[in-house]
């Protein structure tokens, strides 16, 4: 079983890392940052967040040896967050108000689903991903929120 985990994670890895880039990058670059459409997905989605995430899973992709998953898997990450966006600013949430598993979950579906364009992707990977995911997002945001990089902590 601990196996199965290590080995979904490992595979994931990219996608986690691009979607933890952009609030490391938006943090730096504060003010300066450009949204892509304030309207459309609301101030939090930036330009420089979007490419960086692509650029940082394709580099975690390259580390492991397999560069292109790890384009499509940080490319589907922040695609996942941007789409959710887009919905939370239709259904009138703004920007940073939670929509519980959908914040969560995101950048996981896009980065699956792009990653299937290309490879088979085992049921355990996904099964596992799910019901991890969230748990671990819950924890890593809370630390970022510690170290003041995020003003919410969910
Ligand atoms: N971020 C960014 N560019 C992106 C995604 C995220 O610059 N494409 C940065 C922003 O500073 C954002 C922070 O990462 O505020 C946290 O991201 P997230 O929680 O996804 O955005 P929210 O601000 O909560 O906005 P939303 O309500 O749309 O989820
Ligand atoms: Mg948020």
């Amino acid at each position: 079983m601990l196996e199965l985990i290590l080995a979904a994670i490992w595979f994931i890895l990219p996608a986690y890392f691009a979607n933890s880039s952009p609030v490391i990058i938006g943090k730096l670059l504060g003010k300066y940052n450009i949204p892509i459409h304030k309207k459309i997905f609301g101030a939090g989605k930036t330009i420089p967040g979007f490419i960086g995430g692509i650029i940082v899973g394709t580099f975690v992709g390259y580390l492991q040896g397999f560069i292109f998953l790890g384009f499509l898997l940080g490319l589907g990450a922040v695609t996942g967050d941007l789409v959710k966006s887009f919905f939370k600013r239709r259904l009138g949430l703004k920007r940073g108000a939670p929509l519980p598993l959908a914040d969560q979950l995101d950048f996981i579906i896009g980065a699956l689903l792009f990653a299937s364009l290309v490879i088979k992707i085992p049921w355990s990977h996904i099964v596992i991903l799910l019901i991890l995911t969230p748990a671990l997002h819950l924890a890593t945001n809370i630390i970022a929120w510690k170290l003041k990089l995020k003003k919410e902590w969910w």
